[in-house]
């Protein structure tokens, strides 16, 4: 409809993947563009067989421009040490390419995450699209519950469906393994199950690499 968030006319018509991270980065497809820093495409092996999906950038993201480089990213980089995955072999991306947030003057101004909406979700869509049509994993981690619903629709819950290899929607030989958002792990009350539980199913992920 008029007016609907849309990333697809910001997408390039064709190219490789770094034509796109450069026109990620003057997208408009949803209104999280305007206060955010920058785009914060995807970022890694181009090759890599396994493909990392967050939820939106950070704080830390959104400064850097990199996915995954704050306080979550280094606790995923250590659970996918233990669960065998090298990151520097693997492709790292967010559902949403924006980061959204509140500011609570209170607190210093403290930039607080806010979940993306469904709208936001489907908008910045078109650009995991092209990640996983370019780079073409054998296996896709999502991470939480945004990444979950943007891969496998919303009937997607992370307490019913992680840990076990799915068939990917619409593509052939390709899996999902879902799992907990590395965030989620930092607020958990017992912190050392959550991460556990995460290692538990990036071994699953591993496994059907090898
Ligand atoms: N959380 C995410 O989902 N993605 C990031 O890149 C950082 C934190
Ligand atoms: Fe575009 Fe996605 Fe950013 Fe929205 S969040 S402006 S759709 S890149």
């Amino acid at each position: 409809s008029a007016g609907a968030y849309d990333a697809t006319p910001f997408l390039p018509d064709d190219g490789e993947l770094a034509a796109y991270r450069r026109a990620a980065a003057d997208c408009r497809g949803c209104p999280l563009y305007a206060n955010a820093t920058q785009t914060v495409f995807g970022s890694g092996d181009t090759s890599a067989r396994v493909l990392l999906v967050g939820e939106q950038p950070g704080d830390q993201e959104d400064r850097q421009g990199e996915p995954f480089v704050g306080p979550a990213g280094h606790l995923l980089d250590r659970a996918l040490t233990e669960a065998g995955i090298d990151r520097g072999t693997a492709y790292v991306t967010n559902a949403v390419k924006h980061f959204k947030f509140t500011v609570l003057p209170e607190r210093g101004k403290r930039r607080i995450h806010k979940a993306p909406s469904l709208r936001e979700l489907s908008a910045c869509k078109p650009w995991l699209r092209a990640e996983l049509d370019l780079v073409r994993p054998e296996v896709v981690v999502a991470l939480g519950a945004t990444a979950g619903k943007a891969l496998l629709g919303s009937s997607f819950r992370v307490t019913k469906d992680r840990g076990s290899l799915l068939p990917m929607p619409g593509a052939d030989e390709q899996y999902v393994v879902a799992t907990v958002h590395p965030s989620a792990i930092l607020r958990a009350d017992d912190r050392e199950a959550a991460y556990a539980g995460l290692v538990s199913d990036l071994k699953v992920a591993a496994r059907a690499l090898n």
